[in-house]
C-alpha cells in the first residue's frame, strides 16, 4: 500500500468543499489515516513548495496557502499517489478532465482547491512536514475485502 499527502487548500475550505473532497476520496476506496484543519505556517509552506522557490508565482503561492485554514490528510491505498493525482485533475483546471475535482469545481490555476503529492518520494517528504508519526492511524477499513481482490 502507498501513502500520499493531500490538502484541501484555503479556497476549498472557504467554498465549503471539504466534505466534497473527502467524500470523493472515501468513495474511491482510499483510506484517510490522518486528518487535521489548521493554517499552515510560512516555514511549513516554504518547505512544502521548496521545488517552486525560483518560480515567479512562489510568493503568491506561499501567501495564499498560508492565508487561512486548510485541511491536511494522509491518504493510503493501492497506487494512492497516482490515483489521488487523477482524482484532483490537471494543475490548470482548464485542462482538468470533467469528473476530477479541479475539472468539476475550479477555473483558475491559483485557486485549484486541492493538492496531492506528485511521487512516493514527495509523499514521504510532505507527510513528514505536516504530520508526526503519532498522528497517523493504522487501521483496516471493514470494506477492504470488497475494494481489493
Ligand atoms: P499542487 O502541488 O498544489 O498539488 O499542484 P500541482 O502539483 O498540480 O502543480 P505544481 O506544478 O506543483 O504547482 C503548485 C501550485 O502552484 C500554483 N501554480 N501557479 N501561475 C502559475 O503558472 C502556477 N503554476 C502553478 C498552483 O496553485 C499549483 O497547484
Ligand atoms: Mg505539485
Amino acid at each position: 500500500m502507498e501513502r500520499t499527502y493531500v490538502m484541501v487548500k484555503p479556497d476549498g475550505v472557504q467554498r465549503g468543499l471539504v466534505g466534497e473532497v473527502i467524500g470523493r476520496i472515501e468513495r474511491r476506496g482510499l483510506k484517510i489515516i490522518a486528518l487535521r484543519m489548521n493554517t499552515i505556517s510560512q516555514d511549513q509552506a516554504k518547505k512544502h513548495y521548496a521545488e517552486h522557490v525560483q518560480k515567479p508565482f512562489f510568493k503568491s503561492l506561499i501567501d495564499f496557502i498560508t492565508s487561512g485554514p486548510s485541511v491536511s490528510m494522509v491518504v493510503e491505498g493501492k497506487n494512492a499517489v497516482a490515483v489521488m493525482r487523477a482524482i484532483n485533475g490537471a494543475t490548470n483546471p482548464v485542462n482538468a478532465s470533467t469528473g476530477s475535482i479541479r475539472g468539476d469545481l475550479a477555473l483558475d490555476t491559483g485557486r485549484n482547491v486541492v493538492h496531492a503529492s506528485d511521487s512516493p518520494e514527495s509523499a514521504s517528504r510532505e507527510i513528514s512536514i505536516h504530520f508526526k508519526d503519532a498522528e497517523i492511524s493504522e487501521y483496516s477499513r471493514i470494506d477492504e475485502i470488497c475494494i481489493y481482490e
